[in-house]
């Protein structure tokens, strides 16, 4: 069986001394975890996390990368910094970076792709809003992203990990039915396979208020092997459970 992933996000939150806290936490909780275990951290704190983390289960991950190698392009950074910190992931596509600063599935798509050639996996999120799940697109506007995704990887596409985050249940405590989750999950897998026969071994990642009540259903859906913990993240003992209920 593929060994699933569970990936927080922290999000812009946490400190110096908030975060020794929780990555001390995590590791005396963590065991030999039977999951990949990762958390995606503000960029400010990559080096103290990976201080901390080094020679440990836990992965480090970052939330964005820059669609450009290097040069001037203030307040970004290029997938080949990441890899000096000992990032293992990188989240790209997040519904935040889209909604709030217009990431387009084309930089997305150039995101993944320098992910992928610094040997850094993307995290690629892909997922609708409310409006678009009632107007019957969910399946449409998933397509969509991973579409543009595939089309500019697609010779390395069993390489990313997929993460499916409905928008409308991004920090709202209103999760995906593992049913919904489930079927959405299912329409990525075959476009995947559409495009790759290393399909079934692509990881896809659920998201959006996965927490300890819910996560055992979710992760126990045949396509979903992993998930993205925003709030839940932030727990040591809900993340715990989180990666308890992976394994
Ligand atoms: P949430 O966030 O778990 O707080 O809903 C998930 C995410 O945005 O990755």
């Amino acid at each position: 069986m593929m060994k699933k992933l569970i990936a927080g996000n922290w999000k812009m939150n946490g400190s110096l001394a908030a975060n020794d806290a929780l990555v001390r936490a995590l590791l005396g909780g963590l065991g030999t975890a039977a999951c990949d275990v990762a958390v995606a951290v503000p960029a400010p704190y990559l080096a103290q996390v990976q201080a901390l983390a080094t020679g440990t289960p836990l992965q480090l991950a970052a939330q964005d990368v820059s669609q450009h190698e290097s040069g001037a392009y203030t307040g970004e950074w290029s997938a080949a910094m990441l890899r000096e910190f000992g990032v293992r992931y990188t989240l790209v596509g997040h519904s935040e970076r889209r909604q709030y600063h217009g990431e387009s599935d084309a930089v997305v798509a150039a995101k993944a792709q320098r992910a992928l050639a610094a040997g850094i996996t993307p995290i690629v999120c892909v997922g609708e809003t409310l409006a678009q799940r009632e107007a019957g697109d969910t399946e449409s506007v998933v397509r969509r992203q991973l579409a543009a995704v595939i089309h500019v990887n697609g010779h390395c596409i069993s390489e990313v990990v997929v993460a499916y985050e409905p928008v409308w249940a991004i920090g709202t405590g209103r999760t995906a039915t593992p049913e919904q989750a489930q079927q959405v999950h299912d329409v990525l897998r075959a476009q995947l396979a559409a495009a790759s026969p290393h399909a079934a071994k692509i990881r896809l990642l659920y998201g959006g208020s996965m927490n300890a009540g819910n996560a055992a259903q979710l992760l126990e859906q045949p396509d979903i092997d992993g998930g993205l913990v925003g709030g839940a993240s932030l727990k040591a003992a809900d993340f715990l459970q989180i990666i308890a209920a992976a394994q």
